[in-house]
C-alpha cells in the first residue's frame, strides 16, 4: 500500500516550523489528534476518579480507554497496562517489586546493547538482594546482540533476562523471541524495553515472549508518559510497595498517586493517530488492533525505504564511520564524522535546521565497549514516518558540507 506521507505529516502542526528532524529516537513530534485530546481534557470538567458526579467519572473513562489503547498497540491485555511517568521510572517500579522475590545467589541476565533503563535498575537492586548479574555481548562488528550466548548465561538460577527489541544508539533489534524462549525454558522471566521499537513496526507482546514489555508514548507522536504491560495474572502475583488506602487491585496498585489524566488522553490520541497512518479508507471496519498492525508495517517500509538512502549515502562520503549494525534493525543509525566531535558535527547540522543528537542517549554500556564513551560517542539519526526524502537529500548534503 502506498504511503500517503502529505496526508501523514499534515497531522503534526509542529513541522510547519520547518526542521529536518532526525531526532525521534530522544523524542517524536506529537501528533495533532494527542494534542488535542489532552487539550480537550484540560478544558473540560474532568476531577479525580469519583463515581459520585459525571466530572469524576470521566477520569475513570479516560484511564480505561488510554489502557485499551496501549493494549491494542502492543497486543496485551487492557487490565495488564501500568502507567507510569517514564519507561525509567516504571523499569525502577518492576525492578524493586521482582527484587523483593529473589534470593542471594539468584542471577539475572542483562545486555550492554540496552539503554542504561533496562540495566541500571536491575544492578542496583540485584546488588541490594545479593544477586548475581551476567552480560550478554554486543559484537561490535556487527552490532549483533547473539542469541546462542544466552545459552550459558541462563541457567537454572537466573530469574530474569532483561532485553531490547531494539537498541536507541544503532537501531539493532536482538532475536527477542529466541531469548525469551532460552529464559522461559529456565524458568526465568523477561523484561524487555519496547520504547525503541513500538513506534518502528507492529508489536506482539505475546509472540516476543515478553513478560513485561515496556513503552513511552513520547516516542511514537503522543506525551511524555510511559506504559508497562504484562499479563494481569503476572501482576496479580506482584505486591509493590504502595499507600494503605490507594487501589489494591490489578493494574492500578502499581500506579502511584493521581494519574495525570490528560497526558492519558493523549496516550489514546496517539494510538489513534497511528491506527490512521495507513489511510483511513481501505481500512473501514477493522478493529483498531488490525488497523494499527496495518499501519505500523505500512510506516515501517516507507521508514526503511528512506533509511537505506541515509545509510547509503552517508556511507559514500569520505570520512564518515558508521557504526555497525545488523539488517535486523530500526531506521537508526549512529556515526561520526571524521575527527570532528559528534556534538559539533550535531551543533553544525543544527544551526541548518537539521535535528540530530550526538552522545551516548544513555546507551552508556554499548559506547563505553565501543571505546567511543569518553570521546564523545556518535551522531545519531533516526527515520519516523513523518520523514521524507528531502529531510534526507538535507541532512546529506549537510554533512558533506561541514566534514
Ligand atoms: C531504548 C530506550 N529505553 C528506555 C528509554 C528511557 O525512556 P524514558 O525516557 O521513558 O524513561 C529510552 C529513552 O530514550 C530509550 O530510547
Amino acid at each position: 500500500m502506498p504511503f500517503d506521507i502529505a496526508r501523514v505529516r499534515a497531522q503534526y502542526p509542529a513541522l510547519r516550523e520547518g526542521y529536518a528532524h532526525f531526532d525521534g529516537p530522544a523524542g517524536t513530534l506529537v501528533a495533532a489528534g494527542s494534542a488535542e485530546a489532552i487539550n480537550e481534557v484540560l478544558r473540560s470538567a474532568v476531577g479525580n476518579k469519583s463515581t459520585a458526579f459525571a466530572a469524576g467519572r470521566r477520569a475513570y473513562g479516560i484511564v480505561e480507554e488510554a489502557r485499551s489503547a496501549v493494549a491494542d498497540l502492543v497486543g496485551g491485555a487492557a487490565t495488564g497496562v501500568v502507567f507510569g511517568q517514564s519507561a525509567t521510572a516504571l523499569t525502577y517500579l518492576v525492578a524493586r517489586t521482582l527484587a523483593g522475590t529473589w534470593r542471594p545467589g539468584d542471577e539475572i541476565v542483562v545486555s550492554r546493547l540496552d539503554h542504561d533503563a533496562n540495566v541500571r535498575p536491575w544492578v542496583q537492586v540485584a546488588a541490594r538482594a545479593g544477586v548475581i548479574v551476567r552480560w550478554a555481548e554486543v559484537d561490535l562488528g556487527t552490532g549483533v546482540l547473539a542469541t546462542e550466548q544466552y545459552r550459558q548465561l541462563v541457567g537454572p538460577a537466573t530469574r530474569l533476562v532483561a532485553v531490547t527489541a531494539a537498541s536507541n544508539a544503532i537501531g539493532s533489534r536482538p532475536a527477542v523471541a529466541a531469548i525469551a524462549a532460552i529464559a522461559h525454558e529456565a524458568g526465568a522471566l523477561t523484561y524487555v524495553d519496547g520504547v525503541h521499537a513500538t513506534p518502528h513496526g507492529p508489536t506482539d507482546v505475546a509472540a516476543l515472549g515478553a513478560d513485561f514489555y515496556v513503552t513511552s508514548a513520547y516516542k511514537w507522536s503522543g506525551p511524555h508518559i510511559a506504559a508497562c504491560v504484562a499479563d494481569p495474572d503476572r501482576w496479580a502475583q506482584l505486591q509493590p510497595e504502595k499507600l494503605v488506602p490507594s487501589p489494591d487491585a490489578v493494574p492500578d496498585r502499581f500506579e502511584h498517586g493521581t494519574q495525570s489524566f490528560e497526558l492519558l488522553a493523549g496516550v489514546t490520541g496517539a494510538v489513534d493517530h497511528l491506527a490512521g497512518l495507513a489511510g483511513p479508507v481501505s481500512l473501514d471496519g477493522a478493529s483498531r488492533r488490525s488497523r494499527l498492525l496495518e499501519s505500523l508495517a505500512a510506516a515501517q517500509a516507507y521508514e526503511m525505504s528512506l533509511f537505506s538512502v541515509l545509510v547509503e549515502g552517508l556511507a559514500a562520503i569520505d570520512g564518515v564511520e558508521l557504526c555497525p549494525a545488523p539488517a535486523q534493525r530500526c531506521p537508526t543509525v549512529a556515526f561520526r564524522v571524521g575527527g570532528q566531535e559528534p556534538v559539533r558535527t550535531a551543533e553544525l547540522l543544527g544551526d541548518d535546521g537539521i535535528c540530530v543528537f550526538a552522545g551516548d542517549y544513555y546507551a552508556a554500556e554499548y559506547f563505553a565497549a565501543a571505546g567511543l564513551r569518553d570521546s564523545g560517542g556518535a551522531v545519531r539519526a533516526g527515520i519516523y514516518h513523518y520523514t521524507t526524502e528531502e529531510d534526507v537529500a538535507r541532512l546529506l548534503d549537510a554533512v558533506k558540507r561541514w566534514r
